[in-house]
């Protein structure tokens, strides 16, 4: 027999069919379009190249080495299967000690050893993303609010809100001074809210930023940690892209910034400050979702504790994880490795943009760039940013994400992830976009960095047209509106 098909949402609960995951949104037809297209070099070498995810695939190689020479921790190989039922069996909500010790000490390495922690306030959860949800869940009764500065993670508004009822306020941050969380901005935002009658519960910041791929420096962290002790409201750093950071300057987590306390003429109270953390960014393995919650708040850590068992890791997992990260000379030589590899792809990346006259935001971490194409836009407003978007995706065949999507305050700005991909298709992508500004007669008109930038952009465009097999467009020198036509007489 079958049974009927029912599209009455009332059979479900409100929250559930409140459609705070996001799903429905618009951002989402870049996913489609990949999904619907995906490139393949051969099977498909016309089709859609993802450049909307935050993976980070550069090192999988010494991985599979490392797991390859330790077979023991897999326990579903000869070494490891005598270990296979205490790790199929319960295990307490606090997680393997090892696994806890291993994590605590990765933290610390990652942060250069400037900062201490304590694997008994490790708190796990199912990647960064249930940590947000357990912190929020913590801090926030519906209707509160986090304030959080643009541009951010699009994430954070399904994480944050759709079960728990919290609200995000904008910390409003702009290009003009590379979008820096300025004092402020952070009053503007918590006046906003409170004359909207809405609760501010506390403030949200990712360090280094996802979508900038940008670090806070020691200035801000205090003024922002200053900010919510000085409002009586809480602290969440996400720094899951702690170890991402390839170039100066160094990353300086908020962990940091409460040891040094005591040089400082602040007392900051502790209860306020939390960091979530996950493996999914410096290792590079979503997949396993690894999560943590480090709170410097004893009820936060003991209720998180509570919570955590909707979400534990799974103990093969933390089994894993606690040999790998316990291994010092993979993990040393893995964090330079990385380092090593994400400073050449995001300089080749950045560099093949800048010789079509293409900027991007001075950046030293993370998985992406944030672009500036502001001058491809018809008009400067959200129409205008999601017309040229549709257009890089159908036409240019590449998915990446509008700034729109991340509440950036300016159209025009998207972020363009590199290290989720081989090289070859990082080639093939930068070939596109070079088609693409040749193509349509964007070069200098891409720049906007005035006519000697545009000339230099002018100098490798014969050399690009050529390597590109592609007729070298005339009328885009001779072209009224073109700052190229200064450059050239
Ligand atoms: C800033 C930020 N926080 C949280 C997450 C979610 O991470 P996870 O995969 O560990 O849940 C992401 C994923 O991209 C992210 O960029």
């Amino acid at each position: 027999m079958e049974w009927p098909k029912s599209n009455d949402h009332s059979l479900l609960s409100k929250m559930a069919t409140n459609d705070g995951h996001g799903e429905k949104s618009r951002i989402f037809d870049g996913w489609k379009a990949y999904d619907n297209d995906p490139y393949h070099p051969t099977t498909n070498p016309q089709g859609v190249i993802q450049m909307g995810l935050a993976e980070n695939q550069l090192c999988f190689d010494l991985i599979e080495e490392w797991i390859k020479k330790n077979p023991k921790w897999s326990i579903c190989t000869a070494e490891g299967a005598s270990e296979f039922k205490d790790i199929a069996l319960y295990q307490d909500y606090h997680g393997l000690p090892a696994f806890r010790s291993a994590i605590a000490k990765f933290m610390e390495k990652v942060r250069g050893g400037r900062a201490k922690f304590n694997p008994d306030r490790i708190v796990m959860s199912g990647g960064a993303t249930g940590a947000h949800e357990l912190v929020a869940f913590c801090l926030a009764d519906p209707g509160d609010a986090f304030l959080v500065p643009t541009p951010y993670y699009p994430g954070f508004d399904r994480d944050l809100r759709w079960r728990t009822g919290v609200q995000l306020v904008p910390v409003v941050c702009y290009g003009k001074n590379d979008f820096k969380i300025t004092r402020v901005a952070l009053e503007e935002a918590y006046k906003k809210a409170q004359e909207d009658n809405i609760r501010v519960k506390g403030v949200i910041i990712t360090n280094p930023s996802n979508p900038l791929g940008t670090v806070l420096d020691r200035e801000t962290l205090r003024s922002i940690a200053k900010f919510v002790n000085e409002k009586n409201i809480h602290l969440v750093c996400d720094e899951i892209f702690a170890a991402t950071v390839f170039n100066q300057p160094d990353f300086i987590g908020i962990s940091e910034i409460l040891e040094e306390e005591e040089e400082e003429d602040v007392q900051y109270n502790l209860d306020l400050f939390h960091v979530v953390y996950s493996l999914s960014k410096d290792l590079g393995f979503p997949g396993f979702r690894v999560g943590v919650v480090y709170s410097y708040n004893d009820d936060v850590m003991n209720c998180g504790r509570k919570m955590s068992s909707f979400g534990l890791v799974s103990t093969q997992t933390q089994y894993l994880i606690a040999g790998m990260l316990s291994d010092e000379v993979f993990v040393e030589n893995f964090l330079a490795e990385s380092h090593r590899r994400l400073a050449a792809r995001h300089k080749f990346f950045t560099k093949d943009l800048d010789e079509v006259g293409i900027g991007c935001l001075n950046s030293n971490a993370g998985l992406y760039c944030w672009v500036d194409l502001r001058r491809l836009l018809k008009e400067a407003t959200v129409a205008g940013e999601i017309a040229l978007w549709r257009t890089i995706i159908n036409e240019v065949k590449l998915n990446v994400s509008p700034g729109s999507s991340c509440h950036s305050s300016e159209p025009g700005w998207f972020r363009v992830c590199f290290a989720n991909m081989d090289d070859e298709t990082m080639k093939e992508a930068i070939k596109r976009i070079r088609k693409f500004v040749f193509e349509n007669r964007l070069v200098g008109v891409a720049s906007g960095k005035g006519p000697a930038v545009a000339a230099k952009s002018l100098g490798c465009a014969s050399k690009l047209l050529r390597d590109l097999k592609i007729p070298y467009p005339r009328q885009c020198i001779m072209s009224p509106q073109s700052p190229l036509v200064q450059a050239t007489t």
